[in-house]
């Protein structure tokens, strides 16, 4: 089969790979039919992440139909159209027990922090990601949903991970009626949670970011107010002044690991990697609350050295919530939120690239060409 493969940083491209296999009795085989390109992805592609193997095939939001199925799987038949949560999760742990399916203690056992994640190195589990024509799904019966028969494939691919991301972290933001609430990021992340963030109550929701034609894009699709950094100066002070002084209820950080805006963390984060990435949108996020406030993050920075603004964190009594999204535990709301209009993701994709294409696809979306908000990829 055909199957997107990593040869090193900014170097991806499209190989013969065996066909993947049954390997566990409650295994299911996939033959995908979408599978985007995300945010995250691009800290893999730029070699931020930990123990990324060459011959690795990344890709943890994909949709599919069921070919194979192992001798325990229940839920799922051959032929069943399915969309599958980017966590790998065995639903039994005491982790997935709380919901914390992103968190699971055996789909990767040998790490302390972050559960299975398909095609996410070897740090997140070495599972071999979708981008590719077939995919092994462990734990068939937990994660996969079968996908409702009205509903856009579009929107399926887009429940996999940035619609229940972009709900966490207004959701972790813990947002009240009358909040104002700022997102750092106006990638399909950051464009996600602004919408979101209305649901939550917000009464003003201003996002960050300095390619124009992002905050274009989430000015009309949030709604929202949406500043260039390049033009603001100080965006800590900027946002200071637009809330008289008080800073935001809530900052949400869904930039990560990739930030810029500093040089500082530029140079140390991602040229020299002493620490893991530029963490320019968490400090920015950590100094523009208020005091007392929640700064939610789901912007990924990769294991384990980060600069982080703690003497302000506890000067300011600020709360920090964080996580991998629980993909899960989120989808039955969000299915209902899609299928009643409440949230429509599709309009974020913007590119549809044949899996072949691979290569180009990576870089209009890791250069932000073309006006790219969401490349997906067909195979
Ligand atoms: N926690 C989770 O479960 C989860 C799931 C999906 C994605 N993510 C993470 O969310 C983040 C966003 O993902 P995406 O797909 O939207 O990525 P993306 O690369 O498309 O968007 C990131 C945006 O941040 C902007 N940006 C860069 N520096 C900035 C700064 N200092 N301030 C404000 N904006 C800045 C970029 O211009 C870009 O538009 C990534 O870190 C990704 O890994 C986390
Ligand atoms: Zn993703
Ligand atoms: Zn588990």
């Amino acid at each position: 089969m055909r199957a997107m493969n990593y040869r090193g940083p900014f170097r991806v491209r499209i190989e013969e790979k065996p066909m993947p296999e049954i390997l566990h009795p409650n295994d299911a085989i996939i033959k995908v039919t979408r599978a985007c390109i995300c945010g995250s992805d691009l800290h893999l592609y730029h070699g931020l992440v930990p123990d990324t193997r060459v011959g690795s095939t990344f890709g943890h939001e994909f949709i599919g139909v069921v070919v194979e199925i192992g001798p325990s799987v229940q839920k799922l038949k051959i032929g069943d159209r399915v969309l599958v949560p980017f966590n790998i999760s065995c639903g039994q742990c005491a982790f997935c027990k709380q919901g914390l399916y992103g968190n699971c203690h055996e789909s990767n056992s040998m790490a302390t922090a972050v559960g299975g994640i398909y095609g996410y190195s070897h740090t997140a589990g070495g599972y071999n990601g979708g981008q590719a024509e077939y995919v092994r799904v462990p734990y068939a019966d937990v994660g996969p949903e079968v996908i409702p028969e009205n509903m856009h494939q579009d929107d399926a691919v887009l429940l996999t991970d940035v619609v229940p991301t972009g709900y966490q972290a207004a959701e972790m933001g813990g947002i009240k009626t009358g909040d104002t609430v700022v997102v750092f990021g106006a990638g399909p992340i950051g464009i996600m949670a602004a919408r979101c963030a209305w649901l939550f109550g917000a009464t003003r929701v201003i996002v960050i970011d300095h390619i124009e034609y992002r905050l274009d894009f989430v000015r009309k699709y949030a709604p929202c107010e949406a500043y260039n950094f390049k033009s603001l100066g100080d965006p800590v002070r900027f946002i200071k002044k637009i809330t008289d002084w008080f800073g935001a209820d809530v900052c949400i950080d869904a930039v990560g690991s990739d930030a810029s805006g500093s040089l500082l963390h530029t140079i140390t984060g991602k040229k020299l990697l002493l620490q893991a990435g530029a963490a320019t949108a968490l400090h920015w996020a950590v100094n523009s609350v208020k005091k007392g406030g929640i700064v939610s993050i789901v912007g990924v920075y990769g294991p384990t050295d980060n600069l982080v603004p703690i003497g302000n964190v506890v000067n300011k009594g600020i709360t920090i919530r964080a996580n991998q999204t629980s993909v899960k535990r989120l989808l039955p709301r969000l299915i209902e939120h899609v299928q009643n209009g409440v949230i429509d993701p599709k309009p974020l994709i913007t590119h549809r690239i044949p899996l072949q294409e691979v290569s180009e696809a990576y870089r209009i979306f890791s250069s932000k060409l073309d006006n790219c908000i969401k490349p997906v990829l067909i195979p």
